[in-house]
């Protein structure tokens, strides 16, 4: 394990160099965010101008701190980095988190030459420059200026853009994703996303690694990273600047070479690593993988009180590979003992629009229950005879009973303001939920098709 990204991860102490005395400034918020976040180390703020800030001693440079500093968050402009690097270097720091902006991105190659260099020099690893920070919730360490607050979990994500960074995590508080590390990797002129992978495949709290890349600086080594990495989780990427005119914007935003999309797509399947198009599909992907035990085999069977909804979630299953074959016999002989004489039993088993609340939780469960089954996507459309709050509740409260999830189950609740509340209700539980049928379909081929991955590679290896 590298000494420096270990650091970045889990520093026993941090130092913020340019810890403003004003609310509002970066330097400022950073410093905030260490303390309201609960990191338990040692807190040393640097700044000149300053004695005490936030409660905290103040001291002028590094050199004067009395203790050990394992990282430090360099939030002073671009022009004075490289000599903070240096300083960095005397007292022993391992990895450092310089947030300004102003280097390669808009052409100033040669001080991000001279930042790589001076760090070279001391061992230190730089995450950046222009980033907003790292955030790792085992260590209750957020050195970000992005929110304070982030739900602890199991999903690390990386992201190459900084604001998109900042504004998704909002996002996975309102969404209740819950995260174990959020790093904004930025310019990547040292640290890049094969060392956070590294570090991420081996770390136990985090079960799936999300990426917002751009560009990547070594694809081989990336590719070697990921390979064993997907192995064992699943590895979601968002890649940016599919068009010309996205790889230009690309160039001036991070100072990545966005490359050829089609390389991208074939090396990312190579190595096991999942593409995702969209934002939405990364994050629903994530969560879904988050929530749930992998995919081992056995049939996938959809159940659902509303036909079109099944018709659209077969369609997205099987333009992503999957196909749907009958559901087992048991478990037709078992539901047509309570289903409507009409109720269609093929797959998807449409318990159609007359089931109740009730009836419509028995066959998922029954679903879920029979040992041919190894997947469930249950898909409920709102009616007048069912209650959405009261399916969720009977589902949570029917899968504790059962002792957990052991299999996938999906869920996706259309209709009104009702359904949003129940998929609320569901997610909390740890049910992956969602309230259009293909995004559910998307995210259940998705985790079908990484478990086959898995076994595929699995299987490869013991033969
Ligand atoms: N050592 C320690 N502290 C110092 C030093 C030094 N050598 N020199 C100055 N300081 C102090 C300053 O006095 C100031 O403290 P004060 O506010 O109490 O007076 C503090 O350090 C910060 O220095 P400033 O010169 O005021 O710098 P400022 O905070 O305005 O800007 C920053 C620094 C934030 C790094 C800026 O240069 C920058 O690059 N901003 C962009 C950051 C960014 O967007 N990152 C990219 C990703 S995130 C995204 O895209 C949303």
């Amino acid at each position: 394990m590298d000494e420096g990204v270990k650091a970045l991860f889990e520093p026993r102490s941090v130092a913020v160099v340019g810890a403003s005395r004003h609310p509002g400034k970066i330097g400022y918020e950073i410093l905030n965010n260490l303390i309201e976040y609960g990191f338990p180390g040692k807190i040393y703020p640097i700044n000149p101008k300053a004695e005490e800030i936030l409660g905290l001693k103040v001291y002028p440079r590094l050199s004067e701190v009395p203790g050990t500093v394992d990282l430090v968050v360099v939030s002073v402009p671009a022009r004075i980095v490289p000599d903070v690097i240096d300083e960095a270097g005397k007292v022993g720091a391992k990895a450092a988190v310089v947030i300004a902006s102003g280097f390669k991105e808009v052409g100033n190659e040669e001080l991000e030459e001279e930042l790589v260099k001076r760090a070279r020099k001391h061992g230190i690893r730089v995450l950046g420059p222009n980033v907003f920070g790292i955030v790792y919730a085992p260590s209750r360490l957020n050195a970000s200026f992005g929110p304070t607050h982030v739900i602890p979990g199991s999903v690390a994500f990386i992201t190459q853009s900084g604001a998109l960074g900042i504004a998704l995590m909002g996002m996975t508080i309102v969404e209740r994703i819950g995260v174990s590390a959020i790093i904004s990797i930025g310019n990547k002129a040292d640290i890049d996303d094969a060392d956070l992978l590294e570090y991420l495949g081996e770390d136990p709290r985090t079960r799936v690694i999300l990426i917002y890349m751009e560009g990547v600086r070594d694809g081989r080594r990336f590719m070697e990273v990921a390979k064993e990495v997907t192995k064992k989780k699943p590895v979601i990427v968002i890649k940016a600047g599919k068009t010309e005119a996205g790889a230009r914007a690309v160039a001036s935003h991070t100072g990545s070479l966005a490359g050829n999309v089609k390389i991208y797509s074939t090396a990312f399947r190579q190595a096991g690593v999942i593409e995702a198009m969209t934002v939405e599909e990364a994050f629903d992907w994530a969560r879904a993988f988050s929530y749930l035990p992998r995919y081992e085999d056995g049939k996938l069977v959809l159940v659902t009180n509303g036909g079109g909804a099944g018709v659209l979630s077969t369609d997205m299953l099987v333009s992503r590979g999957v196909r749907l074959s009958p559901p087992p016999k048991s478990l037709v002989e078992k539901v047509r003992e309570y289903l409507p004489s009409f109720a269609s039993l093929g797959n998807p088993i449409d318990v159609t629009g007359q089931i109740s609340s009730e009836g419509f939780v028995r066959a998922v469960m029954d679903a879920l229950n029979n040992d041919e089954v190894g997947a469930v996507l249950a898909i409920y459309c709102q009616t007048a005879v069912t209650d959405p709050m009261l399916i969720a509740s009977k589902l949570v409260e029917s899968v504790d009973l059962s002792g957990g999830l052991r299999k996938p189950l999906i869920v996706t609740m259309i209709g009104g303001e009702e359904t949003y509340w129940a998929i609320q209700r569901l997610n909390k539980a740890r049910i992956p939920a969602y309230p259009m049928p293909e995004r559910a379909a998307a995210a259940m081929a998705t985790v079908i098709n990484y478990g086959r991955y898995v076994s595929r590679v699995r299987n490869l290896r013991n033969g």
